[in-house]
């Protein structure tokens, strides 16, 4: 099939092409930037542009049979700095896509969501799929509206579509000086004898997924005929940031200096996802342990800083 990867060079895209590659699929990627830690890849068109240029994505768009939509341009915490911005350039921007995608009658419109911000804060652990929908920040509110404007055109156009709601993943080549992904910061630091910044007392849960299970569950969630358009993809489990740390501790064999900080409010502090409709539905199943995949990512972490391979333009 011909896909496009919307967001393709980021962190979870760059694992996407990897695994649409490998199926041999044709790949597109649209993106404002290069890989951060790998050279272009042979075989992967290339569309290197802002999301907010509509002429370009509408190009990229031709001949397309699956498009996948992993830009954001915001994190939760950014995304309540300037909500217009969070709006304007997420949700707006989506929904053109989406009017492209009814016009070129794309087969499936893939869309990454967020299972840890759409929930907002749970009544109960873990969190189906059905459960209440309440963000609690600027970011989760425009995934939220994104998700609900995929259901109207639906509705409206017949636009086939399905959503994906990660919870934490991590693993290779995600930005460990970025703004995203707790155990990528952290390893970053350590890696460079820096003091970690923990916000809150430690305590606060998350659902931690390793990026090739996230990866699967994506491409089962895209290429399935299933009932239900909507699938979590986590690990199933929660872990809270000290037990991360005592991982961390066992895996690194190095102190860690800890900053403790005021907890934060865009944070939502206990979350961990139902995967059982992905289990059953989809027949997907997570693969990687918790310590497999911090060690991988450690490993990872410091293969980039021993060798200093970082590739942005
Ligand atoms: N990483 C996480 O913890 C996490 C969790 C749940 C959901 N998600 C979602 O998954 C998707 C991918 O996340 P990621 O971790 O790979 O992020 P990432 O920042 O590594 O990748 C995003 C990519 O989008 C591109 N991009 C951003 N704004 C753009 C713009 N205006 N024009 C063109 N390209 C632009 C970036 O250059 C980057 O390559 C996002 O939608 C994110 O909200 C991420």
């Amino acid at each position: 099939m011909n896909t496009l990867v919307i967001g393709g060079n980021g962190f979870i895209g760059s694992h996407l092409v990897d695994r649409l590659l490998s199926e041999g699929h044709v790949v597109h990627v649209f993106d404002r930037q290069s890989e951060l830690y790998r050279k272009p890849l042979e075989g992967v068109i290339y569309h290197i542009q802002d999301f907010g240029n509509r002429s370009i994505l509408s190009e990229a768009l031709n001949n397309i049979d699956i498009v996948f939509h992993l830009i954001s341009t915001t994190v939760p915490k950014t995304s309540n700095y300037d909500p217009i911005f969070d709006v304007m350039s997420n949700v707006v921007e989506t929904i053109f896509l989406f009017e492209q995608c009814v016009e070129r009658k794309i087969k499936k419109t893939v869309f990454v969501s967020s299972g840890g911000a759409v929930y907002g804060t749970p009544t109960a652990v873990p969190v189906s799929e059905d459960s209440p929908l309440n963000p609690e920040s600027s970011y989760g509110i425009s995934k939220l509206t994104i998700e609900k404007y995929l259901e109207l055109f639906h509705r409206l156009y017949g636009l086939e579509y399905v959503i994906v709601r990660p919870s934490n993943p991590y693993g290779e080549r995600q930005n460990y000086e970025g703004n995203q992904g707790v155990i990528a910061v952290f390893m970053g630091k350590i890696a460079k004898n820096q003091a970690i910044d923990i916000w809150g007392d430690g305590s606060s849960i998350k659902d931690y997924v390793y990026i090739t299970d996230l990866i699967d569950g994506i491409y089962k969630a895209a290429f399935s005929n299933t009932k239900h358009r909507v699938f979590n993809i986590g690990s199933g489990a929660g872990h809270s940031i000290n037990d991360v740390l005592k991982l961390l501790t066992q895996i690194i064999e190095k102190k860690i200096l800890v900053n403790y900080k005021p907890q934060e409010a865009f944070d939502v502090s206990k979350i961990y996802l139902d995967i059982t409709r992905a289990r059953r539905e989809l027949g997907w199943e997570p693969q990687i342990s918790l310590d497999a995949g911090l060690s991988r990512t450690w490993e990872f972490i410091n293969l980039q800083l021993l060798e200093n391979k970082v590739y942005i333009s």
